[in-house]
């Protein structure tokens, strides 16, 4: 098939892919298999319960093995009441996500108001890319479950409708909190950058560990879901990928993923490895710290690129002051600012191999929370900014003004960053 450009809507952080491929042999993704018989149903993680065998699944196996719900279209339609323009609550590069309500027990279609919220996401776009990705969907969030990982409810499959549904997510995305102005998205807190770091950080971690062995290949902010409390959840598996097997420490695929996020060794060769989610990874936590867009073409020259503009400071304790988010002042320590600066640093090696593990990550930003360098007063800060946050607002005026993340088929070579 050939190279599909998409100029819908505009795109800050463009989501680029190289090719698509026709027919779906392509498809070729790993089923779970139980394991440890001990553990409780009820909890609320499957992390050690369950790990992706090696077994390629085909569409059939993935859609009859999946123990989320199928929907059908038309149940989705009541439920988010003809997906009502003003209830959408984000969209991507694949469609629009809107709210919808169901009987918490049944999954029927509930009356707006009653019930258990959802959120539906609708796939617009036609071909196998789009297919591809809606199955990766149901592939990867129908068999991981663990608490930094959005939950998947169900799917719909019927005609030409591609849908997703997924437990929904309050707070909605970093990249909102981040980067939108206004009255109800006060600055996010030092406490709670660093509560959603570790969020994420926990979340990749656990698809990199040995259990599930995948790669996330999208990680950036509008992937980024918050709950009520601010933990963090990862969504969108459009792009994941199964990691390499055996001694590889790599595995070759066609480049996808987003400008400003994508590891420089990905972006050269198009060799995939949990250490390029690492390095989207530290470009997450450096917009967590200065408050900057990874790409901002709105910035002076020179500035643009934020890892770029960013990383001489970041090699010089002395300097970090001028890389951090000058709403941060007065919340964080020398020494928690240093930490935090130095780990984005190592996150973002030009060489993979230099860069630690999640799990290494994970460990460092569990010492940041848990240290007196960053102050324990994180659940008044959430009364606070519960207090700043309404639900009442109008979800759709939200996503559009966060710019979205559209995604956009570019040809490789790629243009440079
Ligand atoms: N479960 C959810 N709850 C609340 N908002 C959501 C949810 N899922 C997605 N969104 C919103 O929709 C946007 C796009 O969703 P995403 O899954 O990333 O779509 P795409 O695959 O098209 O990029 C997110 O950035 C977020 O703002
Ligand atoms: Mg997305």
């Amino acid at each position: 098939m050939g190279i599909c450009w998409s100029a819908k809507g505009k795109a800050v952080n463009p989501t680029f892919s190289a090719t698509t491929s026709g027919g779906c042999s392509g498809v070729n993704f790993r089923s779970t298999s139980k394991g440890g018989s001990g553990l409780s149903s009820g909890s609320s993680s499957r992390a050690s319960s369950t790990s992706m065998s090696q077994t390629p699944r085909s569409e059939c196996e993935i859609l009859q093995s999946t123990n989320v719900k199928r929907f059908t279209f038309s149940e989705l339609k009541t439920a988010t009441r003809n997906f009502r323009p003003d209830s959408v609550l984000g969209e991507g590069g694949f469609g629009s996500v809107f709210k919808g309500w169901v009987d918490e027990h049944t999954l029927i279609a509930a009356k707006p108001g009653t019930g258990m919220v959802i959120a539906v996401k609708r796939l617009n776009q036609e071909g196998f890319q789009g297919h591809r990705e809606w199955l990766a969907e149901v592939n990867y969030l129908g068999q991981l479950s663990h608490p930094n990982l959005v939950k998947l409810i169900g799917f719909c499959l019927e005609d030409e409708q591609r849908l997703l549904v997924y437990e929904f997510m309050p707070r909605g995305s970093l990249e909102n909190h981040l980067f939108r102005r206004g009255s109800y998205f006060q600055p996010l807190s030092w406490n709670l950058r660093v509560k959603v770091a570790l969020g994420a950080a926990r979340g990749l971690a656990f698809l990199h560990g040995s259990e599930a062995k995948v790669i996330y290949r999208d990680f950036k902010t509008s992937n980024i879901l918050l709950d009520p409390n601010y933990n963090a959840k990862l969504s969108d598996f459009g792009l994941a990928k199964d990691g390499p097997t055996g001694d590889k420490s790599h595995v070759s695929t066609r480049v996808m993923g987003t400008y400003g996020y994508a590891a420089p060794e990905y972006l050269s060769t198009g060799h995939l490895s949990a250490k390029s989610d690492v390095y989207s990874f530290g470009v997450v936590l450096l917009e967590l710290l200065s408050g900057r867009r990874a790409l901002d073409k709105n910035r002076p020259s020179g500035e643009h690129n934020l890892v770029e503009w960013a990383r001489p400071y970041l090699t010089h304790k002395r300097k970090i002051f001028r890389v951090l988010d000058s709403r941060l002042e007065g919340q964080y320590s020398l020494v928690g600012a240093q930490k935090a600066a130095s780990l984005a640093l190592q996150c973002l090696a030009m060489e993979g191999r230099l860069r630690p593990s999640m799990e290494e990550v994970v460990t460092v930003l569990e010492q940041l929370q848990g240290s007196k360098d960053t102050e324990q007063k994180t659940d008044s800060e959430l009364k606070a900014h519960a207090q700043s946050f309404s639900e009442g607002q109008n979800p759709r005026r939200r996503s559009l003004e966060a710019g979205g993340s559209v995604k956009v088929a570019y040809p490789r070579p790629l243009p440079s960053l």
